[in-house]
């Protein structure tokens, strides 16, 4: 995740701004920066790779300004490179961002016709001249950026320094959280109170919709509607926990919504959005001819879907296994697979000792891991990176996502290069790759609805989720979220196996997810479900405006979910099911970061 700060100090504030982003290392990054005012005039430092990269070019320019902004840059649109690292600048400001602007391309080319030069491949650049342009026509900076924030679609937070105003930050929150410090004659930005921890340790945290005017000695919110309002200052823990929540409830719910920005940035390694095409790849895949999955729990599920996508996009025949059943089953291997591995922690004893069985037998190994430097990343042969960033809450929910991302592109670049999907398909499944974050945005402002429909689960002994094709490994994982966090018993189930069964435990108690995309497997699944309703089951339907008008009658309650191509749609499937597992837990009064009996590495059989 990028990581924001900014400070309107007494002294220099460079090497404070450096000491901030230092606390806000963990969340990952690829390029740093920092701007600053001298006499009025903004300058700013960035640098590719790690912090110390900028410390050297500060060693050779020392900067002077007593107000500044910093970033730590988590790459989504454009390479990580000098050229798009932030602070971002026009005449008149200087800009740090976290998050997604999805209507940056329209508004890109406004931009250019109007005459502006863009010089990066950011969509941040977009919003430094969006407001710039508005600065033009003599509004003040808060009317620019109030204005600027109504043209603004999709996820983000950003913080703002103007040309000229030495007593004065802006900051605006849509998505991604952002927290306020509290000095003495000195104030503070920060991606949560990490950042500004030992500077001080009274913070408020922005709600989402927030605007934030700061100057030395003031701090003046206004909520999304341009009302000013006050917000709750408290005493925060930020020097003593290294990562904090902001102002979630739960990592798990800070990590569902970071998942916007966690798969563009994923995606963002796996496909060149901005030119729409696939990266180059690590493997031959004309060399493959089988596919052989091993892993656990959430990650065996991702493999389950990958099925689906590597055996119609590319035609490879794909096996899954739970590592701990494959790593004693003495599987045969034979030339031409490709044994993958998946794993968040990259820790996973049975996963480790999968890989390990296969690279003694001498089959060269690939792995999708999202721990940098675990163990797996370390020894299989061919690592595809998740990039999901660190994932702090027990039950894996960006990560899921992140690894269905890796997995999807795989597919596509694989059916491209074995000749199975044309140009065309090609180019509608990278179209539809890169909308993702986008419809995820849309999804989780569904959770109060979820939240509100959660509360009738908690009179349930036992839940089931049901889905065809791709949408019966999100049912299973529906079912393992609700488990683990919730501790209420249920079970996924293939659609079609219902009547073969589970169909017995149906009565008027028992609620019935349905995952049911209106992809060609939706009829089967609503016969099925006819079944189950014709038995009394209480049906909630997870499904789209087609798919809610053909079940308007069986449907007690439906889940109404934007339209999607069926490549994306477990992706963006996932999310509401860890909507209902989480919220149910909460309002079970669970420990939903850290659940009974659970861990979030398994480094034992
Ligand atoms: C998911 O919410 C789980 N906590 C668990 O199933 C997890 O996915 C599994 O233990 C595998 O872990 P890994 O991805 O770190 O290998």
């Amino acid at each position: 995740m990028c990581g924001i700060v900014g400070i309107l100090g007494k002294n220099p504030v460079a090497p404070l701004l450096v000491d901030a982003l230092k606390r806000l290392e963990y969340r990952g990054y690829d390029s740093a920066g920092i701007a600053t005012l001298e006499n009025g005039q903004l300058i700013r430092l960035r640098a590719e790779g790690k912090l110390v990269s900028l410390k050297n070019k500060l060693t050779k320019r020392s900067l002077h300004g007593t107000i500044g902004i910093g970033h730590t840059r988590w790459a989504t649109h454009g390479a990580p490179i000098k050229r798009n690292a932030h602070p971002h600048m026009t005449e008149k400001l200087a800009i740090v961002h976290n998050g997604i602007i999805e209507n940056f391309l329209e508004l890109r080319t406004a931009l250019q016709h109007k005459g502006y030069i863009l010089e990066t491949d950011t969509d941040t650049e977009v919003i430094a001249y969006l407001i710039t342009d508005t600065l033009y026509t003599g509004k003040t900076p808060l009317e620019a950026v109030q204005y600027s924030l109504s043209r603004l679609k999709g996820a983000f937070t950003f913080a703002l320094m103007f040309a000229g105003e030495e007593d004065l930050l802006i900051a605006a929150r849509r998505g991604p959280p952002l927290a306020v410090g509290y000095g003495e004659g000195e104030m503070y930005l920060g991606s949560d109170a990490t950042a500004f921890a030992s500077f001080t340790n009274k913070v408020s945290y922005l709600e989402d919709g927030d605007l934030a005017v700061l100057t030395r000695n003031s701090v003046t919110l206004f909520d999304e509607n341009a009302k000013q309002v006050r917000r709750h200052k408290k005493k925060s823990a930020g020097g003593i926990l290294l990562i904090s929540k902001g102002n979630y409830r739960h990592f798990m719910q800070k990590e569902m919504f970071e998942q916007p920005e966690s798969v563009s940035h994923t995606l963002a390694r796996y496909l060149d959005c901005a030119r729409s095409v696939l990266r180059p790849q690590k493997v031959d895949w004309s060399a493959v001819t089988r596919l052989s999955f091993a892993s656990c729990g959430t990650a065996y599920y991702s493999t389950l879907i990958a099925k689906y996508w590597f055996e119609s996009l590319a035609g490879l025949t794909v096996e899954n296994d739970v590592a701990s059943e494959f790593r004693y089953r003495n599987p045969p291997l034979s030339a031409g697979t490709l044994p993958l591995f998946v794993s968040q922690s990259g820790e996973t004893a049975d996963t480790l000792a999968s890989l390990r069985y296969c690279k003694k037998k001498g089959m060269k190994t690939g792995a999708i891991v999202n721990a940098v430097e675990s163990s797996i990343m370390r020894e299989a042969d061919i690592v595809f990176p998740t990039l999901a960033g660190p994932e702090i809450s027990v039950a894996s929910t960006k990560t899921f996502t992140s690894q269905l991302a890796v997995l999807a592109s795989l597919a596509v670049a694989a059916g491209k290069t074995r000749g199975v999907i044309d140009k065309k398909r090609e180019d509608a499944l990278i179209g539809a790759l890169i909308e993702i974050p986008r419809y995820i945005s849309e999804v989780l402002k569904l959770e109060p609805s979820i939240e509100s429909l959660c509360r009738e689960f908690l009179r349930a002994n036992h839940m089931l989720y049901i889905g065809r094709g791709t949408s019966y490994p999100i049912a299973l994982e529906g079912a393992l979220k609700l488990k683990e966090l919730s501790y209420l018993h249920a079970e996924g189930y293939a659609a079609g196996e219902l009547k073969h069964g589970p169909i017995a435990l149906i009565d008027e108690k028992i609620p019935i997810i349905v995952i049911a995309p209106y992809d060609h497997w939706f009829e089967k699944t609503v016969s099925n479900v006819r079944e189950a309703a014709a038995r009394g089951g209480r049906i909630v339907l997870i499904t789209d405006k087609r798919g809610a008008v053909a079940t308007a009658l069986i449907a007690q309650a439906t889940i109404m979910m934007p339209e999607v191509p069926d490549i994306v749609a477990p992706i963006v499937y996932a999310i509401p099911v860890q909507l209902i597992a989480y919220h149910t837990a909460v309002l079970l009064g669970t420990d939903v970061d850290q659940p009974r009996n659970l861990a979030k590495s398994v480094t034992v059989e």
